[in-house]
């Protein structure tokens, strides 16, 4: 038989023998079950694989852009006393999460790192399944302001903050909130606390602040958190943009 003919069999042959398909999950083949016997009969059980599958999907989803990704633990460099509190805090905060369901309030000082700890946690909850959306708050106030004059518009907007399982506002009342910006944050918070929807927010206010501004909508966000409030100290030694400078 002449070279080139041996090549083509041979090649025919490797394209449709069985070892050489490339499945992501040989284990399933890619259908996300497996089959198992469970109790003298075969069923059909969810394959490891699909809540990864799943948790990339969510991470698609998350609206976070690349350089948030970057925002991990495992990045978020401990130097100081609170710092080391701070991460073991939000990282304890995720371990439990799927049972106590509670929000979380990272406030103080700008620069501290409130964002990064924020994201870290988000990932960490995504990684365990859980569907999480990052909003910034002033982005969102704009989106409900620009459209609470056709109900239908509005709504759609809602949908944005309201239906994400975990929802992260970032820099919570930046800028100086107006009465008509109240009843927006009021919609989106007390729609969540009523649906017991955990949110991670991220604010320079303090919780005193917030409650002075709001007592209805701040004494919510503090009972969504069941404790789960971390306090970045204030001081310029504490802006990490400004390290080695100050
Ligand atoms: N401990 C840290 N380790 C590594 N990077 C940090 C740390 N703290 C802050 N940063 C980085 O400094 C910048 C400012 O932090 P950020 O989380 O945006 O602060 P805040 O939200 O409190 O204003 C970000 O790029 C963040 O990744
Ligand atoms: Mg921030
Ligand atoms: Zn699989």
């Amino acid at each position: 038989m002449d070279a080139a003919l041996l090549n083509r069999i041979k090649a025919t042959l490797e394209k449709h023998s069985p070892e050489q398909i490339k499945y992501d999950c040989p284990k399933c083949e890619d259908r996300g079950y497996i089959f198992k016997i469970q109790d003298g009969y075969e069923v059909a059980v969810a394959c490891e694989c699909l809540e990864k599958k799943q948790s990339i999907e969510k991470m698609e989803r998350s609206g976070l852009t690349e350089a948030f990704k970057q925002r991990t633990f495992k990045t978020f460099i401990v130097s100081n006393e609170w710092q080391l509190e701070a991460k073991a805090k939000a990282m304890d905060y995720s371990k439990n999460f799927k049972e106590t369901k509670a929000s979380l309030m990272l406030s103080g000082q700008p620069g501290s790192g409130k964002t990064h700890i924020g994201v870290a946690t988000m990932l960490r909850l995504i990684e365990n399944n859980t569907g999480c959306v990052y909003r910034e708050y002033i982005s969102m106030l704009t989106d409900l302001k620009q459209t609470s004059m056709d109900e239908e518009e509005y709504i759609r907007s809602l949908e944005k903050y309201i239906n994400p399982p975990v929802l992260f506002l970032d820099d919570f009342l930046k800028g100086e909130p107006t009465v008509a910006d109240r009843k927006h944050v009021y919609k989106i918070i007390n729609t969540r606390y009523l649906k017991s929807m955990p949110m991670i927010i991220s604010t320079e206010k303090s919780v005193k602040e917030i409650l002075n501004w709001d007592e209805a909508i701040g004494s919510r966000l503090i009972e969504m958190c069941q404790g789960n409030v971390i306090e970045f100290p204030r001081g310029l030694e504490n802006n990490y943009r400004l390290r080695g400078v100050i």
